[in-house]
Order: structure tokens, then sequence, then C-alpha cells
């Protein structure tokens, strides 16, 4: 599915948070979204998500615009997994990952095996499966942020908007799901800390002070200049002697 945001704007008590976020995602790519802290990159993820409703501007899915659709539609086409998402009921690893079926169920369509096999497998993809019986709390950061994942896999969604995903993992589990992330067939939205990782999705979308002041192929928008304007820090280009890949060091700008 196409995802795009028009004139996107978004301000709490009279101070605007996102100024004319202009964007569009082609199906199946993977946009990477950058940006210091307090950029806007959560706010912007929970418009797209339809959390939030814009200020002014307006989200489409196919060209289809967000608040033309209920909410059961959008949840059947798109997923969040946010950063700080918590749950205080008791609940096991299992039924946190069974809650992405919820906008699939009716009476009349009510739980099967097939959500069954669907909860199985995206359990398998981010490699808790082992825990699929665990109680929720009794998980670490990491774990958890695995089995957010893993319920927002679950949802099947056709758009997939993930915050700051890899924050709580070990880097193993970076990879993995990065890996796994760029190879789903549907369009993804990342927010990513990591700059190196970040180079790795299809574009790149640069958030600051609200706005979305850069959007394109990783190595037209990651320049030495753009590093030092926004992020404040130097950087240069070292090759890497295994694989030939370009990695960028960062030095303080400071
Ligand atoms: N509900 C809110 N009320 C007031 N300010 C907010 C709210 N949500 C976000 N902000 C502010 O908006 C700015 C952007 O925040 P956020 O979207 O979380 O940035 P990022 O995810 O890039 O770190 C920050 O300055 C933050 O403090
Ligand atoms: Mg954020």
């Amino acid at each position: 599915m196409q995802l795009s945001a028009e004139q996107l704007a978004w301000a709490v008590h009279g101070t605007p948070l996102l100024i004319d976020v202009n964007l569009t995602v082609e199906p199946g790519q993977t946009y990477g979204l950058v940006g210091p802290n307090g950029s806007g990159k959560t706010s912007l993820l929970r418009l797209l998500a339809g959390l939030n409703k814009p200020k002014a501007g307006r989200v489409l899915i196919d060209g289809q615009p967000l608040h033309t659709l209920k909410q059961r539609a959008i949840a059947q086409s798109i997923a969040l997994v946010e950063q700080q998402a918590d749950t205080t009921d008791r609940i096991t690893v299992g039924q946190v990952v069974s809650l992405g079926r919820t906008p699939f169920l009716t009476a009349l369509r009510p739980w099967s095996s097939n959500d069954d096999a669907i909860v199985a497998k995206a359990l398998f993809d981010v490699d808790m499966a082992h825990m699929a019986d665990r109680l929720w709390h009794t998980l670490s950061g990491g774990e958890r942020q695995r089995v957010h994942i893993a319920r927002a896999l679950a949802q099947k969604p056709k758009i997939l908007l993930l915050d700051e995903p890899t924050n709580h993992l070990d880097i193993r589990h970076q990879l993995s799901i990065l890996e796994l992330v760029r190879q789903l067939p549907i369009t993804v939205i990342i927010s990513l800390h990591d700059l190196n990782q970040a180079m790795e999705c299809d574009r790149i979308g640069v958030m600051d002070r609200g706005r979305l002041i850069d959007s394109g192929h990783p190595h037209d928008v990651l320049t030495a200049n753009r590093l030092r304007q926004t992020f404040g820090v130097h950087a240069h280009v070292i090759d890497d002697a295994v694989d030939g890949k370009q990695i960028m060091r960062f030095r303080s700008a400071i």
C-alpha cells in the first residue's frame, strides 16, 4: 500500500510540533526516519497511524484519506510499534501477540487455527517462540520490544510503522529485526537513531524541528553537510575491509 502525507501539521497548546510534512512512501518500500531527539519522529508516526488527528493536512493510504476510514479498517491496514508501549495486565506473551488479530475477528469470523498459525509465525520471526507462555511483566525491555513487533506482525498490516524498534535490543536482535523488516513485502516506515542502520533503507527522511527537511536516497540525504547541520556531528566515511561497504564514523562537532 502507498502511504502519503499532504501538508501535515500538528500542534499542542498552540505550539507547532509538525509543520507542512509532505511524504509519499511507495508500496513495498522501507523508509527510514531519522532526526535528533524531539524533532518530531514519534509525532509524525502517530499521525500516520491515525492515532493523532492532524491540525491541518491529511494522511492517505492508496489515495484514500485516513479520516474517512473506520478505526477497524485502519487497523486492518496499518500497524504501529510504539516506543514506550506497555501493559499492566497479567497477560502472557502469546496473548499479547494474539491481540494483533483483533481487527479481523467478528462473531461470524471467530478465532481459528489460521490465527494460531499467524501468531506462532510472528513469535518465531522475532525469536520469541520459546517464551510464548511467559508472563509479560517478567520480560526484559528487549524481549518486550520483540513481542510488540510480533503483535504488529500478527496484525498482517499492509503498512508497518516502527518507532525506534531496535532501542532496547542486543546487537544480534537489532540486526535480525532490521533484516526481517526490510524483507517484508509491505510498506515500512521505521525511525532509527543508528544512521549506519538507516543507510540500509530504500529511502530516508530527515526530521528537524518538526519539519521533514529532506527525503530521498540514503547517500543523497545523509551527506556530511546534513550531518553537521542537523545532527551537529562531523562524519567521515570509511570502507569496510571485509565487504567494501561504506560505514560512517562520527565525531562531535563541538
Ligand atoms: N503531547 C505532547 N505535548 C506537548 N509536547 C509534546 C507532545 N508530544 C510531543 N511533544 C514535543 O514535541 C516535540 C517532538 O517530539 P517527538 O515527536 O516525540 O520527537 P522525536 O520522536 O523525534 O524525539 C518534542 O519537543 C516533544 O517534547
Ligand atoms: Mg520519538
